[in-house]
């Protein structure tokens, strides 16, 4: 369902919020942990958190409001996010009138919602994410009656427009197409915390990249689970054809892709628009072998897989191309593991973002025999970055002697190489320069490469 914040009586609740709070100089902690949609959805609370009379806080002890943005992917995120929960327990004791949330995809599972209820009792609500617009809701119920709340498990997802997003930067903006996942690869919480697949309005979409760029935006990143498989009026082709024919000097990315969903007309609008839309594609594998991908439900094989890259790879030269790896799968042989270090080879990635299996309840792989013993996945792990840390520097060593546009993301106080950039095909790029830069284009000649970034000299122009 689409609803607009106008038509609800969330706008309702942020006034009776900023009322409670006024003149109070009251303070929000935001702790995001996690994807880049978790970031976008901390921007919302930003936004939401501002309109109700809080300025943010990055010191922890100062917050009114604390709010921890969580990530369900694994068991160590889990595991971490309720360590850092749980270090506010002392800070409710002195201060009871401090309200802590759980939000994002750990608030979706029932266990954790139950584990909080009974072992957190400094937490004043949860809060799934595909109803984060129900934020001033429970705010509102938790400054004015003490019973808690747990929201969670309830909702297929909807879509919220209207909220006042604050962003973190003023050059890179985050911008959400699709929410949720069908999909149900069989390791993944995702589509049971985040719902079922839903798109935004094109227009919606096109107006906000319009108004970022019109605000000096320099980079724009439409995001998604599955953000290639974007369906309202239009395809996703199209929508990304549409953003790149907006006027003026920006970049546009898009993440995360499925494979099963790369048209051959999305690569072609890629090529056809160069200048605008980034030489970069991220596009998970998972598994070299094609026994674990069916286990995983991925749907398609190494075959379609190859036939993707080598089609990006002839329309786009000079692309980057990214993927996830998941090591330890349940039956996973040695064998099968030796086609994913094969696949890496032939492939040739700029950058292989892996993770060992970890077991998620709910999902299909938790429950299948043949777990891979974590001494195992654990050497199969160092195997593969090595062999990866070779392949990225092959990748990167042709970069050595070229120019390169890159945009400028942070400059430091140090003296040499001071500055954090990015190039068009997102590699990781020092060199030295003043603080001037933060957020502009700028020209670099590539004097050294490692395995995850690159070293340079500014020039005057591309
Ligand atoms: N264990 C390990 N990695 C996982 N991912 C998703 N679920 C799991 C899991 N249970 C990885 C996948 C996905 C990325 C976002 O996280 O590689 O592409
Ligand atoms: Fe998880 Fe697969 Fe959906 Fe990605 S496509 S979010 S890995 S279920």
């Amino acid at each position: 369902m689409n609803i607009c914040i106008k038509d609800t009586n969330i706008e309702e609740c942020m006034r009776k919020v900023e009322e409670i709070n006024r003149g109070a100089d009251k303070k929000i902690h935001i702790i995001t942990l996690g994807c880049q949609q978790n970031e976008a959805d901390s921007e919302k609370i930003r936004g939401m958190a501002y309109k109700m009379g809080y300025s943010l806080t990055d010191i922890p002890e100062e917050a009114d409001f604390v709010v921890v943005n969580t990530c369900a992917i694994r068991r160590h995120a889990e595991l971490k996010a309720l360590s850092i929960v749980g270090r506010f327990k002392p800070q409710k004791k002195k201060n009871p009138s401090l309200v802590v949330a759980l939000v994002g995809c750990m608030a979706a599972e029932e266990h954790i919602a139950a584990l909080i209820k009974k072992s957190y009792s400094h937490v004043s609500f949860t809060l799934e994410p595909t109803m984060i617009y129900k934020l001033p809701e429970l705010l509102f119920k938790a400054l004015t009656d003490n019973r808690r709340n747990f929201i969670y498990g309830s909702d297929e997802g909807n879509i919220v427009e209207g909220i006042d997003v604050v962003r973190n930067s003023k050059h890179r903006a985050w911008v959400s197409v699709m929410y949720g996942c069908n999909n149900f690869c069989s390791y993944c919480i995702v589509p049971y915390v985040r719902g079922r697949e839903r798109s935004r309005d094109s227009v919606a979409v096109i107006e906000e990249c319009k108004d970022l760029i019109s605000r000096g935006y320099k980079e724009i990143t439409l995001l998604g689970q599955n953000v290639n498989s974007y369906k309202s009026d239009i395809d996703f082709a199209t929508l990304l054809e549409r953003i790149a024919n907006i006027e003026g000097e920006f970049i546009l990315r898009f993440m995360t892709s499925h494979p099963k969903d790369v048209s051959d007309r999305l690569i072609e609008v890629i090529g056809k628009y160069e200048k605008k839309i980034a030489p970069h594609f991220h596009l998970p594998l998972q598994s070299g072998s094609d026994r674990i991908l069916s286990l995983m439900n991925r749907t398609y094989d190494t075959a379609r897989f190859l036939s993707i890259v080598e089609k990006l790879r002839n329309t786009v030269p000079g692309i980057a191309i990214t993927t996830d790896i998941i090591v330890g799968f349940p039956t996973e042989t040695e064998e099968d593991f030796e086609e994913t270090l094969s696949m890496l080879s032939t492939v040739k990635f700029d950058m292989v973002y892996s993770c060992i299996y970890s077991r998620r309840e709910g999902t299909r792989a938790d429950k299948m025999d043949g777990q891979i013993p974590e001494d195992v996945k654990s050497e199969r792990m160092t195997r593969l970055l090595r062999l990866q840390d070779d392949i990225a520097i092959s990748r990167n060593a042709p970069y050595v002697d070229t120019v390169q546009k890159v945009l400028v993301d942070s400059v430091s106080e140090e003296t040499v190489n001071n500055c954090t950039a990015r190039t068009l095909t997102n590699k990781l790029v020092h060199f030295s320069a003043d603080s001037s830069l933060i957020g502009q284009f700028a020209y670099v000649k590539i004097n050294r490469a490692g395995p995850f970034m690159l070293f340079g000299e500014q020039i005057k122009e591309g």
